[in-house]
């Protein structure tokens, strides 16, 4: 069976880390990337980031069922603020992004444009050789088509010689269903 976005997502990271690595979940929400990217970097580092406080502590308490052994840190920020926890040259294997809104929680707190262009600027200006940036998009909201298209405008930019970009999409299902875009740095 073809594997649905979210769950592709974890394999194109799974496939990339070493246990050392330094990673980023762009957007914590309840923890589940940041729990997997912790597990998949045992001797490495995470930094989370979300706006919302409920989701730090959603993560927290999602954290402390498991004995992880990376170091985690959860940052209420912004990821366009990764410059601020994450110094120039360290380099990044893999970032994780879930655009749109927290399930269950204010659909109007949602990742917008601008921001998230801002994020993805500095992650591949930080991305290791062989790293990968993954995007999920879901699009459904208002404003979400406006974000789906700046990130589909950046990534067609990138340049080829440096950089391979996956688009992996469902095209023949309702709602929306998300859309994933995976960054490979390659030169
Ligand atoms: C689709 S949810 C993420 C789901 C999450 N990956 C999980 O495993 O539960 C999107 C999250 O992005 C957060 N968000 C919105 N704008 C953000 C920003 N500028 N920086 C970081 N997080 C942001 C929202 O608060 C929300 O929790």
């Amino acid at each position: 069976m073809l594997a649905s976005a979210l769950r592709y997502s974890h394999q194109l990271i799974a496939e990339v880390v070493d246990e050392h690595d330094t990673v980023v979940d762009a957007t914590m929400g309840n923890g589940h990337d940041t729990l997997f990217l912790a597990q998949h970097v045992p001797n490495g580092v995470v930094h989370s980031f979300d706006i919302q406080e409920q989701a730090l502590e959603q993560t927290a308490v999602l954290l402390s069922k498991y004995s992880l052994t990376a170091e985690v840190a959860l940052h209420h920020d912004g990821h366009e603020n990764i410059n601020t926890y994450i110094p120039h040259d360290t380099s990044v294997k893999a970032a994780l992004f879930n655009l749109g809104y927290l399930p269950k929680s204010d659909k109007q707190i949602i990742t917008k444009a601008q921001t998230t262009l801002t994020a993805l600027n500095e992650l591949v200006s930080r991305l290791a050789l062989g790293g990968r940036i993954v995007i999920v998009a879901y699009y459904g909201h208002q404003d979400g088509k406006e974000e789906l298209q700046a990130v589909t405008d950046f990534c067609q930019r990138l340049d080829q010689h440096q950089y391979q970009v996956l688009h992996y999409q469902f095209i023949n299902q309702l709602n929306h269903p998300p859309i994933l875009f995976c960054i490979e740095r390659r030169n």
